[in-house]
This record gives C-alpha cells, sequence and structure tokens, in this order.
C-alpha cells in the first residue's frame, strides 16, 4: 500500500522584491537575474514568521483533503531551518493544530520534500501511519549574505504543505547524496558561545560554487528522472507533467535536454518565487493543483537537488 494526494496548501509571505529592488543593495541587474536564472521577483519574510506560514499552509491542506488534525498519523516537516533549532517546526505546528502525532523535521536542502514522502510512504506501506501531513518550510532570506550578489538574488522564502491518505498513486522513486566537495555550505555558528572553543568560524550564511553546482544539478536531474522512468517501465517522454526543482531555468532546459523531453512538460513558478529550496516544488504542486492542472492517472515527476548533495526523482500517478 502507498498513498494518494488528498489535499495541499500553500503560503507565501506578503512583500515582493523584485530584481530592480536588489540592483539598489547589490551589484547586480534585472537584465543579468532574468537571463541567467528566469527570476524576476521573490517573496521575503518581514513580519510573519516561518511558523505562520507552515501553519497557513498545513490549514489548508488539511482543509482541502477534509481531514481533521487528531486524525493525522505523522507530521513530517521539510525545512533547512526552522525558527527554533529545537523544537522541530514539525512539533510546533502540531502543537498549533492540536495533535499529537509524532513530528520531526527533515534536512535534505532541496530535495527535502521527495526525502519526507518517502519516509511517509515507508510508514505508511507497514501500516504505521495512515493520514501523513508534510509540510515543507524555507526561510532563505534569514540564510543568505545580502552583501553576495552571486547568492542573495537566487532565493525567496516560502512554506506548503500536503496530506497523504491511502493510495496507490507512487509509482518510482530514486534518492542520493553525493560528494558536497564544498559546493554548497552554510556553517551553523549561532551559539558558538563555549568558553573552550577558539577556533575561528566561518559566516553563518549560504556559501556556493555556482558553476560546480550547475553541472551537478543538470547530470543529478537527469539521472534521477530516468532511473525512475526505468523502475516503473515508461520512457521519460511519457511523463505527462515535470515539477522540477526551481533553482534556475536554465538547469531545467538543460537537463531536459539531455532526457530528450520537450520543455513544455516542465511546470515553472521561479520568476514570481525564486529558489524556495524544499519549498519550490512544493508550492508548485500546491498551485497546478489549484488551477486544475493535473487529471487522475497524469503521470508527475517530481525531481530536485540541493546542497548535501542531494538528488532525487518521484513519479506519481495523479
Ligand atoms: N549580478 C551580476 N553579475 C553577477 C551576479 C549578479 N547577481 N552574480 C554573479 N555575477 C557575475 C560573476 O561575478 C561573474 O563575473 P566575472 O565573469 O566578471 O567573474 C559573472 O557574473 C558570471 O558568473 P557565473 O557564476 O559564471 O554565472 P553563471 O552563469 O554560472 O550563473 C548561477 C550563476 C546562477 C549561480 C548558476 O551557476 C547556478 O544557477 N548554479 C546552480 C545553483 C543551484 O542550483 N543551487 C541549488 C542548490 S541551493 C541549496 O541547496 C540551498
Amino acid at each position: 500500500m502507498s498513498y494518494t494526494i488528498a489535499g495541499t496548501g500553500y503560503a507565501l509571505p506578503k512583500r515582493v522584491v523584485t530584481n530592480g529592488q536588489l540592483s539598489e543593495i547589490v551589484d547586480t541587474s534585472n537584465e543579468w537575474i532574468i537571463t541567467r536564472t528566469g527570476i524576476e521577483e521573490r517573496r521575503v519574510l518581514t513580519d510573519e514568521s516561518l511558523t505562520e506560514l507552515a501553519l497557513q499552509a498545513a490549514k489548508m491542506a488539511m482543509a482541502n483533503a477534509k481531514i481533521k488534525s487528531t486524525e493525522i498519523d505523522l507530521i513530517i516537516c521539510a525545512t533547512i531551518r526552522s525558527d527554533t533549532i529545537t523544537p522541530s517546526l514539525a512539533c510546533t505546528i502540531a502543537e498549533h493544530i492540536g495533535c499529537t502525532a509524532p513530528a520531526f523535521d527533515v534536512n535534505a536542502a532541496c530535495v527535502g520534500l521527495i526525502y519526507a514522502m518517502e519516509i511517509a510512504d515507508s510508514f505508511m506501506a507497514s501500516g504505521k501511519a495512515k493520514n501523513v501531513l508534510i509540510l515543507t518550510a524555507e526561510a532563505m532570506s534569514k540564510l543568505v549574505d545580502w552583501t553576495d550578489r552571486s547568492t542573495c538574488v537566487l532565493f525567496g522564502d516560502g512554506a506548503g504543505a500536503v496530506v497523504l491518505q491511502p493510495g496507490r498513486s507512487r509509482l518510482a522513486c530514486s534518492m542520493q547524496s553525493a560528494a558536497n566537495n564544498g559546493s554548497i555550505l552554510m556553517p551553523n555558528t549561532e551559539g558558538e558561545n563555549s568558553p573552550f572553543n577558539k577556533h575561528k568560524q566561518d559566516k553563518m550564511v549560504v556559501q556556493m560554487d555556482g558553476g560546480e553546482v550547475y553541472k551537478f544539478a543538470v547530470s543529478a536531474f537527469a539521472k534521477r528522472s530516468e532511473e525512475v522512468c526505468a523502475m516503473a517501465g515508461i520512457v521519460p517522454t511519457e511523463i505527462d507533467w515535470i515539477l522540477p526543482h526551481q533553482a534556475n531555468l536554465r538547469i531545467i532546459d538543460a537537463a531536459l535536454k539531455k532526457m530528450g523531453v520537450h520543455k513544455e512538460r516542465a511546470l515553472t513558478n521561479i520568476h514570481k518565487y525564486g529558489n524556495m529550496s524544499a519549498t519550490s516544488i512544493m508550492v508548485l504542486l500546491a498551485e497546478e493543483i489549484e488551477r486544475g492542472r493535473f487529471k487522475r492517472g497524469d503521470k508527475l515527476l517530481l525531481v530536485s537537488f540541493g546542497a548535501g548533495l542531494t538528488s532525487g526523482a518521484l513519479l506519481i500517478e495523479y
């Protein structure tokens, strides 16, 4: 037994930051950002907390799934860093919605949603959970160096949620971790207040070798996607819709070209939100379901790559 998608939700910060506004902060331009990435604007947390966004997304997903919080058996939240290191964001949301099910966070960077869905699948297949709430929530604006034009223009904030219930939607999944080689790193130096530790700490901001990550991303995107297609006994051109991680339009185009798949199959929202790490695919899925894009039986490919270096592809039948 596996799962089906019973309801989805999402929530975004109100504050829109355009490329033009960023060019007043760092040495960049609307033209550079659009041609190199496809991003036009992103959402940035101001007065809201990440917890508030995640809660809104969770309530929307539960309402769409017509499920009460007391019926949820497991809550998993994919996030790099929630408002508190502990309790986990999953536990905080459990408290807010009045649910006492086990709840924990998963850090697989941009691939967090796929990792979380695989964990949920294991719980559901073994009969340990029936209804699972998965959250994704990222506050990348708190993690980037706003003086570094090579990273701060890329990211945005947001939250999403999906309720999974018993069904047969999951067709195949492939996940990997590869050597990081320092290509994406964010040191955790928060609370480095031990009087016994005199080591100099790196700045607590996202550091990325964009070129290295780009090469990894294109290759991992195509490889993981081809693996899940082979597992399910289909060829990539039989996929109805591809929901790729929204890091860079050029990565999506290059990977699809490698796979021989037309780029019209790929759905995107990067122009509006930038890279929201684990939340990108979740918001995309929720928005596309809301606008009625998919019909029952459509084959959807969720594919992502990110810090770790992690990568994963998940093939589901809607
Ligand atoms: N505005 C203007 N110029 C810029 C900017 C900017 N915002 N950023 C970099 N540049 C300059 C560079 O300094 C460089 O100038 P130089 O030639 O004088 O040295 C020039 O633009 C080209 O820089 P590149 O890094 O070669 O640009 P590239 O075309 O590779 O694009 C990018 C950079 C967008 C980061 C790309 O490499 C990329 O998308 N990489 C993958 C990122 C990714 O997928 N991350 C996902 C994981 S994130 C996570 O997990 C948290």
